[in-house]
């Protein structure tokens, strides 16, 4: 699945491999379990940004209503991450089940409504590669396929 832009795909797939990594440690301790969710939050919140000065920069009609849908998310996550996590297994289960699925169904069918406006789009592309990586586990920059 691709949106038409290599740098958000591999954003999307940074984000499913922290859903994994999320997932597997389901059963840890408060300390890890926060610390994959933090990463998880705070690349979720930069992949957002980048992926809504994409749709800025083709000209993408929905852009206010996709950009409505990331808030909502934000908001309501930010409202779990203030809690604990390991109070309640519940609670807990609760929280990483949204989190992989909400995760899952925008990037897999809500952010494939954009793909025909950025795939051909060079502002899109653009705009996409002036953001450059957050991923701490890389030691370049997100590749700009216009230059590749
Ligand atoms: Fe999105």
């Amino acid at each position: 699945m691709s949106v038409g832009m290599e740098a958000l795909d591999q954003d999307h797939r940074k984000l499913i491999d922290m859903i994994l990594r999320l997932e597997a440690a389901r059963s840890n301790d408060r300390a890890a379990l926060r610390e994959i969710l933090d990463s998880l939050i705070a690349y979720a919140e930069y992949h957002f940004f980048r992926e809504e000065s994409v749709m800025e920069a083709c000209g993408y009609p929905d852009v206010e209503t996709h950009r409505a849908i990331h808030r909502q998310f934000a908001e309501r996550v930010y409202g779990w991450h203030a809690d604990d996590l390991d109070g309640d297994p519940v609670a807990r289960d609760s929280v990483l089940d949204y989190l992989k699925d909400w995760l899952r169904h925008h990037i897999l069918l809500e952010d494939m409504d954009y793909r025909p406006h950025v795939v051909d789009c060079l502002e899109a592309h653009q705009a996409a590669a002036a953001f450059g990586s957050l991923d701490p586990d890389a030691d370049r920059p997100v590749p700009n396929p216009l230059r590749a």
